[in-house]
C-alpha cells in the first residue's frame, strides 16, 4: 500500500473550508540571486502556523466514533503538537501531545491553548515519541504519527495539488524534510500530476539523515547536532516515507546553521513573512546556491512554518545583520576623564553611523590604568559604510579593533 493521488484528492475535499489555501507569492529578489522565476508557498500562514494541520486533520477525520471517544497522543517539537490539537479541538476530541522538555516555549503555549493536555518529557523526539507510545498502551489512546502515515502523508500532499493547480508551469518544488511526511505528499501530488517537475528534498547538515538512510536501504539514525531548524531535527526517517522518497525525489541538499538564518532574514526582509528555521530551509538551500536552476524554470519552495520564538527570531536577525555588515561591533579604548564618551559618540556621528547600544568596560577587559574600553553596535548602510566609520575613527586617534566576523559554525 502506499498513497495515490486519489487519497490526496480525497483528503483534500475533507479539507476544504477548514485549512486555509495558503498563497504562493512570486519573490523578485530571490528570483534575481538564482536567476530563474521563483515562488514561495506561504504556508506558514496556515493555521497553527505549519502546513501540519492538513495530515493531522485527514487522520482524526477519519477515526471511528470510538476511536474519537478513546483520545489521541502525539508526540511533537512543536509544529505537529499544533497541528493535532487544533484538529482534535476541531473534532471535539481530547488530545494529549508530548513534547520534549525544551521544545520552543511558543509551541508549547499554542498547544495548550488548542486545549490539549501538554505533557513535558524526555530531551529529545525519540524520547518523547516513546513516552507516548507509552500513553497509547495504558490510556488506550490513539496514536497520531508525525509523518510515517498514508492518512498524514495524504494530508500534507495537498499542499502539492495547490501549487500545480496554481502553477501549471512548474519545473521544481524544495521541500524541507524532517520525518519526510510533507516531501513524501508534495512529491506524489506533483509528479502525478506534473511527471516532469523535480522535487528537492532540504535537510539540516546538523541533523541529516536521509541520504545516508537511502544509501544503507533502512531508516538510520543521524548524527544529531542542535538546530535553528528543530521542525526538521528529526533523528531517523519513517519507514514509508523513504520508500516514497526513494521514489519520488530527484535530490536531497543539506544546508548550515548560517544558511538558515539568512533564510529566515530573506523571507522577513523581502517577502515580510515570518518563518522558522525549518520552513526557511528551501530559501535557504537555494540563496546558498545548493540547487541548480536554468533560467527557464520555474522554482517554488514551500515555506512550511512560521513558528518562531521572539527572541529567537531577534537573535536571528541581528547576527545576519552583523554578518552582512549591516551592524558592526567595534572595541575602542578612550581616556578615562569626564566627556570622552561624549566625544566617541560626536565622532561616530560624523560619520553617519547609528548607535544600537553602547558598553563602557572598566575591569571586565583589563583596559590599560587610565584608560576605559567602550564596545558599541553600530548600525550603518553597507559593508563600505562600515569600514569608514573604522577608518574615520582610527583617523581622529582612536585605536579600534572590529569583532563580529568570527565563524559561528565553529
Ligand atoms: C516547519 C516544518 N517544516 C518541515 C517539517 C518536516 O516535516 P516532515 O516531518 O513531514 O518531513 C516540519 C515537521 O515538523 C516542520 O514543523
Amino acid at each position: 500500500m502506499t498513497v495515490k493521488l486519489s487519497d490526496i484528492q480525497d483528503a483534500r475535499k475533507i479539507l476544504q473550508n477548514i485549512i486555509i489555501p495558503t498563497p504562493i507569492l512570486s519573490d523578485d529578489k530571490l528570483s534575481k540571486e538564482i536567476g530563474a522565476k521563483a515562488f514561495l508557498k506561504a504556508e506558514c500562514l496556515q493555521k497553527g502556523g505549519s502546513f501540519k494541520v492538513r495530515g493531522a486533520y485527514n487522520k482524526i477525520h477519519r477515526l471511528s466514533d470510538e476511536e474519537k471517544s478513546r483520545g489521541v497522543v502525539a508526540p511533537s517539537m512543536g509544529n505537529h503538537a499544533q497541528g493535532v490539537a487544533l484538529a482534535a479541538q476541531l473534532h471535539n476530541v481530547k488530545a494529549t501531545i508530548v513534547m520534549p522538555k525544551f521544545a520552543p516555549l511558543t509551541k508549547i503555549i499554542a498547544t495548550k491553548g488548542y486545549g490539549a493536555e501538554v505533557v513535558l518529557f524526555g530531551e529529545t523526539f525519540d524520547e518523547a515519541a516513546a513516552k507516548a507510545r507509552e500513553l497509547q498502551e495504558t490510556q488506550g489512546f490513539v496514536y497520531v504519527h508525525a509523518f510515517d502515515d498514508y492518512l498524514i502523508i495524504a494530508g500534507q500532499g495537498t499542499i502539492g495539488v495547490e501549487i500545480v493547480e496554481e502553477k501549471p508551469d512548474i519545473t521544481v518544488i524544495i521541500v524541507p524534510i524532517g520525518g519526510g511526511g510533507i516531501i513524501s505528499g508534495i512529491a506524489i501530488a506533483a509528479k502525478s500530476l506534473v511527471p516532469k517537475v523535480r522535487i528537492i528534498g532540504v535537510q539540516a547538515e546538523n541533523c541529516a539523515s536521509v541520504k545516508t538512510s537511502l544509501k544503507e536501504g533502512k531508516p538510520v539514525e543521524a548524527v544529531f547536532q542542535p538546530t535553528i531548524a528543530d521542525g526538521i531535527a528529526v533523528k531517523r526517517p519513517g519507514e514509508k516515507t523513504l520508500e516514497i522518497i526513494r521514489e519520488y525525489v530527484d535530490e536531497i541538499v543539506t544546508v548550515s546553521e548560517e544558511e538558515i538564518a539568512r533564510g529566515i532574514f530573506h523571507c522577513v526582509q523581502n517577502n515580510r513573512l515570518v518563518v522558522e528555521g525549518a520552513g526557511a530551509a528551501g530559501v535557504s538551500a537555494l540563496l546558498a546556491k545548493k540547487i541548480k536552476v536554468s533560467p527557464e524554470e520555474n522554482v517554488c519552495a514551500v515555506l512550511c512554518g512560521g513558528n518562531i520564538d521572539a527572541n529567537l527570531l531577534a537573535r536571528v536577525l541581528e547576527q545576519v545583520l552583523v554578518r552582512q555588515g549591516r551592524y558592526i561591533i567595534l572595541k575602542l579604548l578612550v581616556s578615562d576623564r569626564p566627556g570622552m564618551l561624549a566625544t566617541l559618540l560626536n565622532k561616530v556621528a560624523e560619520t553617519g553611523a547609528n548607535v544600537i547600544e553602547v558598553f563602557h568596560r572598566r575591569a571586565m577587559w583589563l583596559a590599560p590604568l587610565g584608560r576605559v574600553g567602550i564596545e558599541m553596535l553600530l548600525e550603518v548602510r553597507d559593508e563600505e559604510h562600515g569600514q569608514d566609520v573604522f577608518r574615520h575613527l582610527e583617523e581622529v586617534g582612536y585605536y579600534v579593533e572590529r569583532e563580529g566576523q568570527g565563524d559561528w559554525e565553529k
